[in-house]
């Protein structure tokens, strides 16, 4: 039986993000209804700006396209800079045909949190389920906003951001951790796991270490990529630099 998830390993970013994107492509051509799961963070950029590229390029065509991302931050109207919101309308959004009708996010100014949470997890059911989940990874094992702990909520739920996923989220609030939400909305680890493909996107030798342990490590929450390991079709797709701990003996 082959090992979940598979790796695939590539030279630079660069060929993470195009190859990524000429699939996603594809399988917008084969399936214009494709519900799409997106991920924020400096890693999906490279692969944002390839899809972009193919749209005007290509015409590769997002009109009938679903997305749902993944997390929010508590407190955050949708306008505020800091949103996921803003950072996907300023990097895909925007420069694409997608109908905003179809793109779904969770409300972390929602007056009940637990509804909103709630709500998420309907829309998503209603779609049809996700087809294609693409995720990065924080350098702690985080995958949206689960946190690593010794239990994790398997549905959408309310986080309490650990202080270095506020670190690394900084840059969205002026380089002030301070200023990063304290807490989030994410979709759980059991939303993610029901999409019917996923696939990881990690660069850089900053994560590594984390990758090693997702590919060869025990499935843990104290890991949450590491229930990847569960998913019948989960797929890393990293750089040499990501995948440098892989080389090394067990
Ligand atoms: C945030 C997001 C995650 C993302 C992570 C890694 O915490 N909630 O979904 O994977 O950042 O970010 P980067 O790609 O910038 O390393």
């Amino acid at each position: 039986m082959q090992r979940t998830p598979r790796v695939s390993i590539f030279t630079t970013p660069h060929d993470v993000a195009r190859t990524l994107a000429r699939r996603v492509a594809a399988a917008l051509r084969e399936n214009p209804r494709m519900v799409l799961g997106l991920p924020t963070g400096r890693t999906p950029l490279l692969f944002y700006e390839e899809l972009v590229r193919l749209h005007a390029d290509q015409d590769v065509d997002f009109s009938q396209a679903t997305t749902f991302n993944l997390d929010e931050f508590v407190g955050l109207t949708a306008g505020h800079a800091g949103s996921y919101r803003t950072f996907m309308r300023r990097f895909l959004f925007e420069h694409v045909n997608i109908d905003p009708a179809r793109t779904h996010f969770l409300d972390g100014a929602a007056a009940d949190l637990a509804d909103e949470c709630e709500r998420y997890e309907d829309s998503i059911a209603a779609a049809g389920g996700i087809d294609l989940q693409i995720l990065g990874i924080g350098t702690n094992g985080h995958i949206g906003f689960n946190e690593p702990g010794p239990e994790l909520d398997a549905r959408t739920h309310k986080v309490t951001l650990r202080p270095e996923t506020r670190s690394s989220n900084a840059a969205l609030f002026g380089g002030d951790p301070a200023s990063v939400p304290t807490h989030a909305l994410s979709m759980g680890m059991g939303t993610i796991l029901h999409a019917r493909t996923a696939v990881l996107l990690a660069t850089g030798e900053t994560k590594a270490k984390c990758v090693e342990r997702v590919v060869r490590g025990p499935i843990t929450t104290t890991l949450p990529a590491s229930l990847l390991q569960l998913h019948p079709d989960a797929e890393l797709m990293l750089d040499e630099a990501a995948a440098q701990e892989l080389d090394a003996p067990s």
